[in-house]
């Protein structure tokens, strides 16, 4: 399938984030769908379900990395009195799955850094609401759990910035603007981990990084009077590689050693942050940092697109599927996947369809949230064979009774990149069997996002 430029250049998020604890690739098929049912909560006695014993250690595991103060949650779950004043709220999220927000669904695929409350930690909640909420014995009380200040993914090689503080405006809609970057290395890098530091969580909602080694970004910011350059979602350009994404709750990822996601010669990183105004004028500077492995690299990350560019979604319906097909030419083990739609989407579903007709499942969607962006990465590399097929069922509803429908009355909706317009894509990461950087091994013909993090122009 031929995919218009134009629209590749809108494409607006990442597959690479958030590898948490790799110590090596295993051919394995993790991802077997386990659908065994979790045993319900049962009750214990009447007013022995306590906050120091039962529920302070829940929230401090689950809640307390969001919901502290300067992160993105707006209160805190850190001691008795914030959980007391909430504690009906608290059982409501949870009982409701909004919270943790986590979307995929548990048991489709086994992730890295998954979210999620088991039945009993559910159960413990709403029995200390209903109980009256006791505090229980200042013994059983933890210590309130320590955040990192600091970088952790370990001390950067790079720490790149946007090069002043960007002045956002008070009111009015939200804003995504890209800033450019230069790296200026004469050489490629391989990068093994990424970590965003977003200046002012108020209002910073989600930051991409892309790659860009044409120049058309630098372009764009001189033609801007403002720092940096207005798009709506995306760099506005034809990226040549994507590098990291971060939204609330993402973790930075670490790959192991000998693989890379790479860092062209002479490439601007081209920062794009999404501004969500907070009512006072604020001012945001984020950060980037980078660590570069050190041992040559072997492999690289590469992603490949599986969309649908041409859905067409009539007004008043719901329930309307969208497929999309992506066949690899190889053996492959793959790393993650991120869907992405815009606010008619409801559930997605993204497997991979192997040539003797088992389907393995990498991610599914059951509430879709556009809200929350998340890059679903596993455990464990999943092996694939040569001609398996990345294959996504997506689901929308242009129906006047979607709360979150953006049209009133609805219309046809068509790809865009306006929110009233849609996207059906998966980001599918991936390492190919047959490379071998260090043999000089590059197998071309791969799927991958534009560019691939390969050079366009080699010097400049
Ligand atoms: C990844 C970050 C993150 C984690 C982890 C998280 N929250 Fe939240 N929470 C948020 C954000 C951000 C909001 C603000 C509302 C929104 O943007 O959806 C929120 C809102 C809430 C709300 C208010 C919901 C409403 O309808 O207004 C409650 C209650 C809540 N969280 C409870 C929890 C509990 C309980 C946990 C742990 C089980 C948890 N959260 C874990 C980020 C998080």
């Amino acid at each position: 399938m031929k995919i218009p430029i134009r629209l590749i250049a809108t494409l607006a998020l990442v597959s690479i984030t958030g590898f948490l604890s790799w110590s090596s690739l295993s051919s394995k098929a993790t991802a077997e769908a386990r659908t065994s049912k979790e045993a319900r909560y049962k009750s214990l006695a009447k007013g022995s379900v306590n906050y120091n014993k039962h529920i302070a250690p829940i929230l401090h595991k689950n809640c307390a990395t969001c919901h502290h103060a300067g992160e993105v949650a707006p209160f805190a779950l850190m001691d008795y009195k914030d959980a007391k004043k909430r504690a009906k709220q608290l059982t409501l999220v949870t009982q409701s799955g909004l919270m943790p927000p986590w979307k995929a669904e548990h048991g489709f695929g086994e992730f890295a850094g998954e979210m999620r409350l088991t039945e009993d930690e559910k159960g413990l909640l709403k029995q200390w609401a209903e109980d009256g909420m006791p505090e229980g014995s200042a013994v059983d009380k933890p210590a309130a759990p320590v955040f990192p200040k600091d970088w952790t993914v370990g001390t950067p090689d790079l720490i790149t910035e946007m090069p002043e503080a960007y002045q956002l405006g008070a009111s009015g809609n939200d804003e995504y603007r890209c800033f450019v970057i230069p790296t200026n290395y004469s050489e490629d890098r391989y990068i093994r981990s990424v970590e965003v530091k977003p200046g002012n969580r108020n209002i910073v909602h989600h930051v991409i990084a892309y790659l860009d080694t044409t120049g058309e970004g630098r372009k764009k910011d001189a033609a801007d009077p403002a720092l940096g350059y207005i798009t709506f979602g995306g760099p506005g350009i034809v990226p040549s590689g994507v590098m990291a994404g971060w939204a609330p709750g993402n973790q930075p990822y670490s790959l192991p050693d000998g693989i890379g996601v790479l860092l062209p010669k002479h490439a601007d990183i081209i920062m794009e942050v999404h501004y969500h105004k907070s009512g006072k004028a604020e001012r945001d500077q984020t950060k980037i940092g980078l660590v570069f492995q050190k041992a040559p690299v072997d492999k690289r990350v590469r992603s490949a697109v599986v969309i649908n560019p041409f859905l067409n979604i009539p007004a008043g319906k719901s329930g309307h599927p969208v497929e999309a097909n992506v066949t690899l030419p190889g053996n492959v083990h793959i790393l993650g996947a991120t869907p992405h739609m815009h606010l008619l989407g409801t559930e997605m579903t993204v497997t991979a369809i192997t040539p003797n007709g088992t389907t393995l499942p990498l991610v599914r969607i059951p509430k879709w949230d556009f809200n929350w962006q998340i890059s679903y990465n596993f455990k464990e590399a999943l092996a694939v064979p040569k001609g398996t097929r990345l294959h996504l069922l997506a689901k929308y509803d242009n129906s006047s009774s979607n709360p979150n429908n953006p049209s009133s009355p609805p219309r046809d909706v068509r790809w865009g990149e306006q929110t009233t317009d849609e996207m059906c894509i998966a980001f599918v990461s991936y390492l190919v069997d047959d490379e071998h950087l260090l043999q000089g091994i590059e197998p071309q013909g791969y799927p991958d996002f534009v560019g691939g993090g390969r050079r366009k122009r080699q010097s400049r």
